[in-house]
């Protein structure tokens, strides 16, 4: 992709490959807005709606929410005007129903995926990431106990909450969340293939050096 080009890009990888912290890096670089669907869901969860407590009780097992509650949440998201330059998807699409749907809501402006960025890493070092990241409940911000530490033990350097395990990080949900990436979402990576716009990743280098690799994705054809 040439650097001018429109960037609508999709990220996707295991749980805990690195996702949420290069797509940090990468909607500040590009300057493009974040799409997340987890985070979108764990918002929505504050408000305590009827559709974000059932979609909280799939989370909290690891499983996915149902397709029909996640299309439709991006297809909005996907009409603001924030999105009309570009986006980096962050957890969307997960199924090839969602990858389809994805491609009927591009197409009615005229878009189209244009990079899929693939982050690759073994469960080994999955389970170590996930045993050591800690999150804010109440302003969404994600540490690690051992590669990005709060300044003071506990407390989220933003907004002096107490930082926690994720309730999905719990050992069962995540072995679920890590067997459905494999059955449901890994598929789509030959999805994407056959459209000339994937781009693999090795995810287990440094936080610097895995976006130094997406930077030079982004900017080479
Ligand atoms: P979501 O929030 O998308 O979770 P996920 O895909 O499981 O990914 P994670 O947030 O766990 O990990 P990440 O890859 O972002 O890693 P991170 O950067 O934090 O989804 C949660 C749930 O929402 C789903 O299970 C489902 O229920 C629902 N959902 C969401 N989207 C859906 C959809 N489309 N359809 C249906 N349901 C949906 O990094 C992990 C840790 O490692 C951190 O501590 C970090 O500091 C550290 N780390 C990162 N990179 C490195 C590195 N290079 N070296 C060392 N440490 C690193």
């Amino acid at each position: 992709m040439a650097q001018n080009e429109e960037k609508n890009i999709i990220i996707m990888g295991p749980p805990a490959a690195g996702k949420g912290t290069q797509s940090e890096l990468i909607v500040k670089a590009y300057d493009l807005p974040h799409i997340s669907t987890g985070d979108m869901f764990r918002s929505a969860l504050k408000e305590q709606t009827p559709l974000s407590i059932q979609a909280g009780k799939f989370m909290a097992e690891g499983k996915l929410v149902p397709d029909e509650v996640t299309i439709g949440l991006v297809e909005e998201r996907l009409a603001k005007d924030d999105c009309r330059k570009g986006f980096l998807l962050d957890g969307f699409p997960r199924t090839v129903v969602q990858a389809e749907a994805l491609k009927k809501i591009l197409e009615k402006t005229g878009r189209k995926i244009t990079c899929v960025l693939v982050l690759e890493a073994e469960d080994e070092e999955l389970i170590d990431r996930i045993a050591s990241r800690r999150v804010c409940p109440k302003c969404g911000a994600s540490y690690n106990l051992k590669t990005k530490k709060p300044k003071v033990e506990g407390i989220c350097d933003n907004c002096g909450e107490k930082i926690i395990l994720r309730q999905d990080d719990r050992p069962e949900s995540f072995k679920v969340r890590l067997e459905d990436y494999r059955k449901k979402t890994l598929p789509l990576v030959d999805y994407y293939r056959k459209e000339g716009v994937v781009k693999e990743i090795d995810a287990l280098d440094s936080i610097d050096n895995v976006f130094h690799h997406i930077q030079e994705s982004l900017e080479t054809e």
